[in-house]
């Protein structure tokens, strides 16, 4: 099993990476020894084919609270539902809640933690192959509003994460494949020799060798785990990460949650490399280069179907990464060389979407 440490003073926290990584329930406080009241909050799916390998391993007074699967649970409604489960259930402050999902329970569960009595412990049990690389550690959590996605959240760290990468033997192809965009993604802006390894281990990445996929997720949690130890609240440095999302979102919410949030975010980086190449920031040869290895991963090169320049750019101004009524954008100059610019125009935008229309 790997360990990695979250270095964030008396909010640190470890993350547990292998095989049966869920042995570690116990040492987290949430075991079947121990007398802490625990609630899981868990996507319904991923609670019917994996519940039953958690229930030993959790203290008998447990309880299992599920959820619909998929981004359109992430609402205020359902926020509201998880709570008065938890009030049905007389969870109490020194509780431990434990997520048990992808991003969607990550997110969810956190924002439940967080609020439930003021904030109880969390302890993030990612699923997906997105949750284990990115969504599980640094804290953020939060809801959707019809006006935009995650609009409604808090940071709250968990005291711990658990990826037990048994879970991932059942993540259907296509939830797979989204979450090596973000793995894609972290390595472009902070990782050069990173990108260079997923194209030169992409073949068996994609047939999940063991091997590659736990240096895989080990790597992008220590990337992670040092971007949010510098930078917790998104101040600065932490806002690279939102590389491919200004524009992914804005996907992901006009299409209706239609797509994946992976195979936005790899639809995002292509616009957002036209944007930085049509303004002589981003060599074509690079953005090809992103473009050829997103396209062997098997993540979209294009929208299922089309979709307006003028609401794309007012989705954008939807986001939150809108500061002063200019969007943010995450743009690349190269590999490792991020720039954070707020005055992409519409008409940039417009133009650049036709490279995956
Ligand atoms: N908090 C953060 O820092 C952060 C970072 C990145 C993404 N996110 C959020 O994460 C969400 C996307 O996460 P996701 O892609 O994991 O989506 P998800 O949680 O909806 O999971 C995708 C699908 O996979 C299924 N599933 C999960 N685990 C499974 C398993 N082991 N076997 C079979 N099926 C399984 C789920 O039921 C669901 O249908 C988005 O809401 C995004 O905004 C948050
Ligand atoms: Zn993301």
């Amino acid at each position: 099993m790997n360990l990695i440490h979250v270095s964030l003073g008396s909010r640190s926290y470890p993350i547990y990476i292998g095989p049966s990584a869920r042995v570690a329930l116990a040492e987290c406080g949430a075991g079947a020894e121990g007398d802490t009241q625990v609630a899981v909050i868990a996507d319904e799916t991923v609670a019917s084919l994996h519940g039953q390998r958690l229930e030993p391993l959790l203290n008998l007074g447990h309880i299992v609270i599920t959820f619909p699967p998929g981004e359109r649970s992430k609402t205020l409604e359902q926020v509201e539902a998880l709570h008065r489960r938890l009030a049905a259930a007389r969870v109490e402050r020194h509780a431990v809640i434990v997520t048990f999902g992808g991003g969607v329970a990550g997110d969810l569960g956190g924002f439940v933690a967080a609020t439930w009595l003021r904030g109880v412990r969390c302890i993030h049990m990612p699923t997906t192959l997105l949750a284990a690389v990115d969504a599980a550690v640094g804290g953020k959590t939060g809801v959707n509003l019809p006006e935009g996605k995650n609009l409604v959240g808090v940071f709250h760290q968990p005291a711990a994460v658990i990826v037990d990468t048994d879970f991932l033997d059942t993540l259907p192809a296509r939830d797979f494949t989204a979450g090596l965009a973000e793995s894609v993604k972290q390595a472009i802006v902070r990782d050069a020799e990173f990108l260079a390894w997923h194209e030169a281990t992409a073949a068996a990445v994609c047939g999940r060798d063991p091997a590659a996929l736990a240096h895989l997720i080990t790597r992008n949690c220590e990337l992670k785990a040092d971007i949010v130890a510098q930078d917790e609240r998104e101040a600065g440095l932490r806002a690279i990460l939102n590389y491919g999302h200004t524009i992914g979102h804005a996907i992901e919410r006009l299409l209706g949650y239609e797509l994946r949030h992976g195979e936005c975010v790899a639809l995002g980086m292509l616009v957002e490399n036209e944007v930085a190449r049509a303004r002589g920031l981003l060599a074509p040869s690079e953005a090809d280069r992103i473009r050829d290895l997103i396209a062997r991963l098997g993540l979209p090169l294009q929208v299922p179907r089309p979709l307006d320049a003028p609401d794309v750019a007012a989705a954008c101004r939807a986001d939150k990464k809108v500061r002063g009524g200019a969007v943010n954008f995450v743009l690349i100059r190269g590999i490792g060389a991020p720039v954070r610019v707020a005055d992409v125009t519409p008409a940039e935008i417009a133009a650049a979407l036709t490279a995956i229309q």
